[in-house]
């Protein structure tokens, strides 16, 4: 019998860009009144950095973490908080809840979700691993808590080269799920032996290389700082590749005066704050008119705002449960990946001269 052939569900049924519009008074009030909420609960606030600049304030002054996603997981882990409140996607939620299922973990909208997630159900991705036993199965955290279930390793854009390049030169091959395009600039950073999931991020899928390329024309003097989300040509582009905080510190560290950024533009908060003086373009997308689907901006990203963050508050509502069994299982994914995190701060530790 020969074997079904397995592809990546399409996503076509993206929300629109609804951000939260707010008067500076009752942006006043609802933080009032969050805060107060926050404290009785014992609750803390991961925000990432593409959700709105009031809710990386908000996590700011609150003690909690702005970050990408790879640190939102670590600091929700380490933090001593009974609550923690996750501003982002799904995915980013359910991973806080695997690390930490005696916590109470809230989002501010379920309905926030990730097209990379959407691409990859877990029973056709179980189906595709089985096609391939003799793969070790690396999945990017963009995925439910079943898909990271049935991977040998959960990898974030931050650590994905680093981690395949580990199993590559152990001699293993990799399955890889599920954007492709990410994978895609892992396999040709690394050399490594990759079959890959073919899922895409519907707001870095529609950076276009000509479009920069134009940019570049009229800002001879900018860097090009692109999030691995996005095509190769694109990427081919890039003075730095890298997940949110690499790009963030990237802004500050280059001497450019101008930047172009190929990420979701909600990370333009934490760039601003980061090197003030500094002139930021948004990499143009596929459409400026008609046929703009993100404009840069993550549909889902934008669910999360204060008024719907008071309201979990108020109710106890929106909040993330994962099947016991499967977050057993997911754990040992993600845990692979936090101590190779931690393994790989020591050796560059060791090795620099301080
Ligand atoms: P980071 O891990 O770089 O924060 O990326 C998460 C994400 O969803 C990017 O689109
Ligand atoms: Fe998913 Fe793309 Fe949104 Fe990130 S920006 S959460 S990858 S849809």
């Amino acid at each position: 019998m020969t074997a079904r052939i397995i592809t990546a569900r399409p996503v076509t049924d993206v929300p629109p860009v609804v951000e939260e519009q707010l008067e500076p008074g009752e942006r006043a009030e609802l933080k009032a009144r969050i805060k107060q909420l926050m404290q009785a609960q014992d609750a803390i606030l991961l925000a990432h950095y593409y959700t709105s600049g009031d809710l990386q304030d908000l996590a700011v002054e609150t003690g909690g973490c702005v970050s990408d996603s790879l640190e939102m997981a670590r600091f929700g882990h380490a933090a001593a908080a009974k609550t923690l409140i996750v501003a982002g996607v799904r995915f980013m939620g359910e991973t806080a809840k695997i690390l930490n299922p005696e916590k109470r973990v809230l989002m501010p909208d379920l309905h926030a979700e990730c097209s990379l997630d959407l691409s990859c159900p877990a029973d056709d991705f179980a189906e595709f691993c089985d096609q391939h036993p003799d793969r070790t199965v690396v999945v990017y955290a963009n995925t439910s808590a079943a898909v990271k279930a049935r991977a040998d390793w959960m990898v974030t854009s931050s650590i994905a080269v680093p981690v395949v390049r580990h199993l590559h030169e152990r001699g293993e091959k990799i399955l890889w799920a599920p954007d492709r395009y990410l994978g895609d600039y892992v396999q040709r950073t690394t050399g490594a032996d990759m079959v890959l999931w073919q899922g895409s991020c519907v707001v870095h899928e529609r950076f276009k290389a000509e479009g920069i390329r134009e940019l570049k024309r009229e800002h001879p003097e900018a860097a090009v700082l692109v999030h691995p989300e996005s095509p190769a040509e694109v990427i081919a582009l890039a003075d730095v590749v890298g997940s949110t905080t690499q790009l963030i510190n990237a802004v500050r560290d280059l001497p450019s005066p101008t930047l172009i950024v190929a990420t979701d533009n909600g990370i333009f908060h934490k760039m601003h704050e980061a090197a003030p003086e500094k002139l930021l373009l948004e990499a143009p997308t596929g459409g400026r008119g008609a046929t703009c689907i993100s404009c840069a901006h993550c549909p889902w990203m934008a669910m999360n705002g204060l008024r719907n963050l008071l309201a979990v508050l108020e109710t106890g509502a929106n909040e993330i449960h994962v099947d016991p069994a499967v977050g057993v299982q997911a754990v040992r994914s993600i845990n692979r990946m936090l101590d190779f995190a931690v393994r790989q701060k020591l050796a560059i530790r060791g090795n620099s001269a301080d």
